[in-house]
């Protein structure tokens, strides 16, 4: 079964550049090989579930990327189908540069990096924003969480790859930061009192 990452991302020219530095034989294999890689697995629905933030790829009508961080409540990311994920788009800077390309170009492209664990899953993709629906604003939602929510993004799934941990530094979310400093603030109070007593 043919990877359908290596469809999208594998052009012509990439594949000439590993033809050109020895990897095309290894990566011609790797594209006959494996799993289909275009739905939600449990693995990746779990992942998506405890993420804080991830970024969104778009591309510019002059042809340039562009890369917007998007951060939240941990779910704020959600698994609406086997094929298709959404968010709450936050008011923000007012420039909608994502929105902007989006209306003319669905490509789509989504880095989901969780630092704590070390791992990485790149998506590719279509992606579609939803003005004025309320029950699917209503869906994506995240209670607690203060922002006010222009929009939904809906994120179509073509294809997804997961990478390897090389390079990527470990990293606490600053949740995870208060949670070990009141054990450490704890462990120290009961060797205070544990001192006190001999
Ligand atoms: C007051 C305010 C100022 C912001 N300034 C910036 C900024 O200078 N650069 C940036 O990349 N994001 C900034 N952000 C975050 C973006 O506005 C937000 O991520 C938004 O979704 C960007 O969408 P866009 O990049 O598609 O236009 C700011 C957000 C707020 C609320």
């Amino acid at each position: 079964m043919s990877r359908k990452f290596t469809q999208i991302a594998f052009t012509p020219a990439v594949k000439a550049a590993q033809e050109q530095r020895g990897s095309r034989e290894t990566y011609a294999r790797f594209e006959q090989n494996g799993p289909e890689n275009d739905t939600v697995t449990p693995e990746i629905e779990d992942f998506i579930a405890q993420l804080d933030g991830f970024y969104l790829g778009t591309v510019s009508s002059n042809g340039y990327p562009y890369i917007q961080f998007r951060g939240g409540s941990p779910g704020f990311l959600k698994v609406l189908d086997r094929k298709t994920l959404g968010f709450a788009d936050f008011k923000g800077n007012i420039q909608y540069v994502t929105v902007g390309n989006l209306s003319e170009n669905d490509k789509a492209f989504l880095f989901l990096m969780d630092y704590r664990h070390r791992k990485r899953l790149k998506i590719w993709g279509r992606a579609t924003y939803v003005e004025g629906d309320t029950q699917l604003i209503e869906r994506l939602k995240i209670s607690g969480y203060e922002a006010e929510i222009e929009r939904a993004i809906l994120f179509h799934i073509e294809a997804w790859n997961w990478n390897c941990p090389q390079h990527i530094p470990i990293r606490y979310s600053q949740q995870e930061v208060d949670a070990m400093q009141a054990r450490i603030a704890e462990l120290e109070q009961l060797l205070a009192n544990t001192n006190q007593l001999s």
